[in-house]
């Protein structure tokens, strides 16, 4: 694994790695379009740069991932989903070839989408039944787009795969029930929707990180598997990065890298002043040092504040 560096050292290689992942993404769906041979070197190349990124400050590419443009959804939740299956893997010690296999699922998983039509894909509301059929063919579209592609290993198609099955069988394409569906696909199932919920789209806002990890835990069991929800809630930590929280001292903060060490003391940058009711100047505060008197209370929604936390981020 990379040795750690700090948020700062690694966010000119975050922002290139998520930038050429997401170009990556986009020229692999196009080429899947017309029937093209895909370039397979680039995207394992892709997936062991970003592994070593996420081993250096998982925090770089995580902020980036909660900052998005709301009209680039699929190519941002691409890249974004292959960071935290990078997480999850590193979290539970996965072999280096399982990871990169998995990473590069999560890269490509709704690669299928590229044949499904676009009135359908980027219709507004609510889908009919017909569409929504429509719709969930795109699972077995990546499946087999993958399984036809030399150089594509095998636990990469199951996870691309398997991404919308659910322990209770009510998923799709094949509608597997619990263990039927593998390790790696319960695990893609519970960050591909962590990180859908958690995503401001063109029609509605996302929710916190907070929110969303309390509605893994609502939907474990029957949709997602219970140990894994727990798993994952536990390296995602209890305040992700990009949540925003209420300090002792009543200013309000954006973290903006955790601590594995310690997760309840995260780098946090303050902006507001709920005593006041004022912003204050925006300074980077490092809870667990020593010279420091603050803790976190507990996790705010920025809606409350209207506080748009995308822009103290970066
Ligand atoms: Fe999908």
């Amino acid at each position: 694994m990379a040795p750690r560096v700090s948020l700062s050292e690694e966010m000119g290689t975050a922002l290139n790695v998520h930038s050429q992942a997401q170009e990556l993404v986009d020229s692999f769906m196009k080429s899947a379009k017309i029937g093209a041979t895909l370039d397979v070197a680039q995207i394992h190349k892709l997936a062991g740069d970003l592994q070593n990124s996420v081993s250096r400050n998982a925090s770089a590419l995580g902020c980036l991932g909660r900052i998005r443009e709301k009209d680039n959804y699929l190519l941002e939740h691409s890249v974004n989903l292959s960071v935290l299956m990078t997480v999850f893997g590193q979290h539970r010690k996965l072999p280096a070839d399982v990871m990169h296999q998995i990473v590069m699922g999560a890269l490509l998983h709704d690669l299928g989408k590229i044949l499904t039509p676009d009135e359908v894909l980027h219709k507004p509301g609510r889908l009919t039944r017909e569409e929504f059929e429509v719709m969930k063919l795109h699972a077995r579209h990546s499946r087999d787009i993958l399984s036809a592609t030399e150089g594509i290993g095998e636990l990469t198609v199951i996870t691309a795969a398997q991404h919308h099955e659910r322990m209770d069988g009510s998923g799709y394409p094949e509608g597997l029930k619990g263990e039927q569906i593998s390790v790696y696909g319960r695990m893609v199932a519970i960050a591909d929707v962590y990180d859908a919920i958690t995503a401001d789209r063109a029609y509605h806002r996302g929710l916190t990180p907070t929110q969303g990890l309390k509605k893994l835990l609502e939907w474990s069991g029957d949709h997602l598997d219970s140990t894994l929800v727990k798993q994952f809630i536990r390296c995602i930590g209890l305040y992700p990065v990009g949540s925003l929280v209420l300090l002792d001292s009543g200013r309000l903060g954006i973290v903006v890298e955790i601590n594995e060490e310690d997760q309840r003391l995260p780098i946090v940058r303050v902006m507001y002043h709920t005593k006041f009711r004022m912003p204050i100047a925006v300074t980077t505060i490092d809870l667990s040092k020593a010279s420091n008197q603050d803790r976190i209370l507990h996790a705010v929604e920025p809606g409350q504040y209207k506080i748009d936390v995308r822009k103290f981020l970066v």
